[in-house]
């Protein structure tokens, strides 16, 4: 039954006809919140001034303030100065930004660039770029086991399961994180690739784990490619963190680069949310490498299908934004001068919460904080540890003990770490 609010001041003769309208929807219901969204509300309520949201998925200055990078100020300008024209990108996007795109992830010299060889699409940044990723393997990459199988680390980024089972493929794991170490399993990992059905596909985060900051050294990378490619599967590299993660674009994408020199023919989503800080401008690749132009125009054509029903045309704003860097070298110097800044900040805020720990004298190890990698740490602290930091010390985070550094500054990293050594002692 509808109550007040829309239906004051209605006539009765009106409230009637909509009450009998507005019930179509009545079973619908409400669904659970996102983790992340109440962990904000929660510290926006919260008057101690000395609060930390460690909630964050998007980078903050040192005065834990959004940041808009320079060289993408400077591009836009220069956009708006010329007053292009607003109309609609093709489908497929836009051409020199995929050529950017691509030549950033693979590198001028990869062969199958210089040949033309890998089907690329513009897609509604990480998100829309995994998305379409998996309505095209829904539709065309059937494991052993008659269906579209995508087996995710676990843990992995909270929307990844829901990106793929709503594209249309089954879901699996594969071990990944060590509670014991806060670090990499890599026995783990290999067993459970050696026993996917064969032409499974397997989602690898190519830097920055989300949500562990544990990465494979190269050397584990070799043994993951070795045995990806025995196990006859399919790797899909989700890329939303280059540059971002160590401040070198070249050294974050060395995963992906290496299992394309291992003969695999990758799938690649890319994201340039966190390396340009175009978050809200949706800027994003899918990529995949082929063996024939007939091959890649066909996949082009497939892709073009898909995301003609979701979303046409993607935006014009972001790609224009990148293409203009890329063109002018000052822009591209400040941009990777940028970039690098930011992934340094967070290294740095890493070694301070560390030395802090230490300087407390907190009997744990907490040496996983500096080797861990990127935006988040998984500090291992249990729900209940996460719980008192809230309660005690005004301190937000999700359950899983995931820590964004990006909320961390030199302003409130000693009252981080009091409350870290505080409730773990
Ligand atoms: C692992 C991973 N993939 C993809 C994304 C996608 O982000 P966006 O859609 O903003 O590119 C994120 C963002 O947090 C992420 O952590």
């Amino acid at each position: 039954m509808l109550r007040g609010g829309v239906l004051n001041g209605l006539s009765r003769a009106s409230g009637q006809r909509h009450r009998r309208l507005m019930s179509v929807w009545k079973d619908v219901p409400k669904g659970p919140e996102d983790a992340i969204l109440g962990v904000t509300i929660a510290y926006n309520k919260d008057e101690n001034p000395k609060k930390i949201n460690l909630g964050v998925g998007a980078y903050r200055d040192d005065n834990g303030k959004p940041f808009v990078l320079s060289s993408v100020r400077a591009a836009e300008a220069r956009i708006q100065s010329e007053k292009r024209p607003m109309e609609y990108l093709p489908v497929i996007g836009d051409k020199e930004f995929l050529s950017n795109s691509l030549k950033l992830a693979f590198t001028e010299d990869n062969e199958f660039l210089k040949n033309d060889l890998i089907a690329s699409i513009q897609a509604l940044s990480g998100t829309g770029a995994c998305r379409l990723g998996a309505e095209f393997i829904s539709r065309f990459h059937k494991s052993s086991t008659g269906m579209p199988l995508v087996l995710m680390p676990s843990p992995t980024w909270a929307n990844h399961p829901g990106i793929f089972r709503d594209g249309g493929c089954e879901v699996g794991k594969y071990r990944y994180y060590d509670p014991d170490s806060c670090g990499f399993d890599l026995e783990g990992c290999v067993e459970d690739l050696k026993s996917a059905p064969v032409g499974s596909v397997v989602l690898l985060h190519a830097c920055a784990h989300n949500p562990t900051g544990v990465d494979p050294t190269m050397d584990q990378w070799e043994v993951l490619s070795e045995t990806i490619k025995r196990a006859g599967l399919l790797p899909f590299f989700d890329m939303a963190y280059q540059g971002f993660t160590s401040g070198s674009l070249d050294i974050d994408a060395g995963a992906v680069r290496k299992f394309v020199e291992d003969g695999h023919r990758v799938m690649l989503a890319q994201s340039f949310s966190k390396n340009f800080g175009l978050y809200g401008h949706r800027l994003g690749t899918l990529s995949m490498l082929t063996d024939s132009d007939k091959e890649k125009m066909a996949i082009e054509s497939q892709l073009k299908i898909l995301a003609r029903t979701i979303w046409s045309n993607p935006p014009i704003q972001g790609s224009r934004i990148v293409n203009e860097v890329f063109k002018d070298n000052s822009f591209y110097n400040s941009w990777t001068e940028e970039m690098s800044r930011m992934a340094n900040r967070i290294i740095d805020m890493r070694k301070q919460l560390s030395d802090k720990l230490v300087e407390l004298k907190n009997p744990r190890d907490w040496s996983h904080i500096t080797r861990q990698k990127g935006m988040f740490c998984y500090s291992g602290l249990s729900p209940a540890q996460v719980e008192a930091m809230k309660e005690q010390f005004s301190v937000y985070l999700i359950s899983s003990g995931r820590i964004s550094m990006a909320g961390v500054t030199s302003a409130n990293v000693e009252h981080l770490a009091t409350a870290m050594d505080a409730v773990t002692k």
